[in-house]
């Protein structure tokens, strides 16, 4: 027995994600995307997305206790994302874990979905321990923390207007790539020059803070001058080289505050993590300065259950008071907070 075994629910936004872990050890893992349904709209709809949860998160329950091999009496806890998110979906897989959580008898865990990101590398990795650094970058946050102990975060920096992600769908709407763009622009950039066109990278001023905003104004502005003047670049130029701005923040930020706090371990997580250039970038800084480096596999940088679960399988060895089954989620939850 590695630890206690917790099933994650996750229904923040376009994903139902559910897993079963033992300790850090991902017995199952399932999801149910709903790309599709919202792709036509170019964008997540949170009416349909509520909606597409209530349907897919019963089988997709008995899915995740079933490939486990597992009893749901023997699950030692229930582990719910509770914010941040939108309302009515993150409402569906809080309701279920509830109801889950008082038919079985089990305790409950609300969780931040941020702190889920945040652990995830620790279902990769045993050697991912504070003290850290840890970026995260989703489609609705993108920040700097640094862990000095589980439990015990310090925002120090954080996008002052758009998410990464949010860039990424943004800057691929306009493009045409279509939703989710961060996935769109990472396979279109491929082959493109990454230095083609020298997009802004703004707030050189504030060491751990990011800004997107001009830089969408920079490609817009870009692209439509190039039409008009008859030349415009490969696309695939383009993208790198959006790309390529976006993560040069990024991880130039990362390492400013693995500079400033002094620690050896930097770790990453959400869905733009899952970005090829993003990954190569922080691994070849992380060994020029011969810091540790964990971000887990893609699929575990994006939405899923497990991190949620891996957040409750912390609170369980700390000894951890359960949530009282009278709470609810809260939309603007955040780390710090
Ligand atoms: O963490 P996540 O799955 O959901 C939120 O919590 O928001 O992150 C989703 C975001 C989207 O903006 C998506 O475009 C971006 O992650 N993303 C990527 C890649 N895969 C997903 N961004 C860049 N490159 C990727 N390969
Ligand atoms: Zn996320």
């Amino acid at each position: 027995m590695s630890g206690p075994l917790v099933l994650g629910i996750e229904t923040s936004c376009d994903e139902t994600g559910i897993a079963v872990i033992e300790g850090y050890d991902v017995k199952s893992s399932v999801l149910s995307s709903q790309v599709d349904d919202h792709a036509r709209f170019g964008g997540v709809v949170p009416e349909v997305a509520a909606r597409a949860h209530v349907e897919a998160i019963r089988p997709l329950a008995h899915q995740a206790i079933t490939r486990a091999g597992v009893h749901p009496d023997q699950l030692d806890a229930i582990a719910v994302t509770r914010g941040p998110g939108l309302v009515g979906a993150l409402s569906v897989g809080y309701a279920y874990g509830k109801s889950l959580a008082y038919s079985l008898g089990k305790p409950l865990y609300g969780i931040d979905h941020m702190e889920g990101h945040l652990f995830a590398p620790r279902l990769s990795f045993a050697g991912y321990e504070p003290p850290a650094v840890v970026l995260l970058a989703s489609g609705g946050h993108s920040q700097i923390v640094h862990v000095r102990a589980w439990g015990e975060y310090e925002v120090l920096g954080g996008t002052i207007d758009d998410a990464a992600g949010e860039a990424f769908d943004k800057l691929a709407r306009f493009m045409g790539l279509g939703y989710p763009g961060g996935p769109a622009i990472d396979a279109d950039a491929e082959g493109g020059d990454p230095e083609a066109i020298p997009f802004p990278r703004a707030l050189k001023d504030r060491p751990f803070d990011f800004s997107f905003s001009g830089l969408k104004t920079s490609v817009t502005t870009y692209l439509e001058k190039a039409k008009e003047a008859g030349s415009l670049p490969p696309r695939s130029d383009v993208s790198a080289s959006i790309q390529e701005a976006i993560v040069d923040v990024l991880v130039e930020k990362t390492f400013n505050a693995v500079e400033s706090t002094g620690v050896q371990v930097v770790g990453a997580g959400g869905g733009v993590l899952a970005n090829r250039r993003l990954r190569e970038k922080l691994e070849s800084e992380a060994n020029r300065r011969g810091v540790g480096l964990f971000v887990p596999e893609a699929a575990l940088c994006t939405d899923n259950g497990a991190m949620i679960a891996s957040v409750a399988v912390d609170r369980l060895f700390s000894g951890f008071e359960p949530d009282a089954l009278t709470l609810d989620v809260d939309p603007g939850l955040g780390l710090g907070s």
